[in-house]
């Protein structure tokens, strides 16, 4: 495994469109491996491939629960409901938090890295993180949702 470097700020890999993934090969689990170092090392609780510069459709997440570490490949949400503002962060925007509104609890589906589809019904943190993580997939950043910006102290 490695750490890869984390791509900030106005990064144009940040605003593609990342690619579905067709096959999963040693090259995306080893990505994902990658991700899930990188997500580690930077103390975040989900990491998108766009961040990481690669323009795939690729998630990790792990909000410290008892789903543990997921890896997502493809992943999309089917169902939402509710709405919560909370503050955010991102790992390509050091420093900057904000409140934003998501939908309270997901449905998300997904394939996991042996190619089996997984379904999971995702509520508080871990929905919040995967909501942000798959608009990191289509190009949106939580900046692009903040309603207010929250002073951080350093
Ligand atoms: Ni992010």
């Amino acid at each position: 495994m490695a750490i890869r470097q984390i791509r900030i700020q106005s990064d144009p890999v940040l605003r593609k469109k990342a690619r579905e993934v067709r096959e999963i090969t040693p090259t995306i689990t080893k990505l994902l491996d990658d991700m899930a170092e990188t997500m580690y090392d930077a103390q975040g609780v989900g990491l998108a491939a766009p961040q990481i510069g690669i323009s795939k459709r690729l998630v990790v997440i792990d909000v410290q629960d008892e789903k543990g570490l997921l890896k997502l490949i493809n992943p999309k949400i089917t169902v939402r409901s509710g709405r919560e503002t909370a503050i955010e962060g991102c790992l390509s925007f050091p420093g900057i938090a904000g409140e934003v509104e998501r939908a309270a609890e997901v449905t998300v589906e997904a394939l996991d890295e042996t190619g089996n589809k997984i379904s999971f019904v995702a509520e508080g943190l871990l929905a919040r993180a995967c909501q942000h993580e798959i608009d990191h997939l289509d190009g949106v950043l939580f900046v692009d949702r903040v309603t207010r910006f929250i002073e951080q102290e350093e």
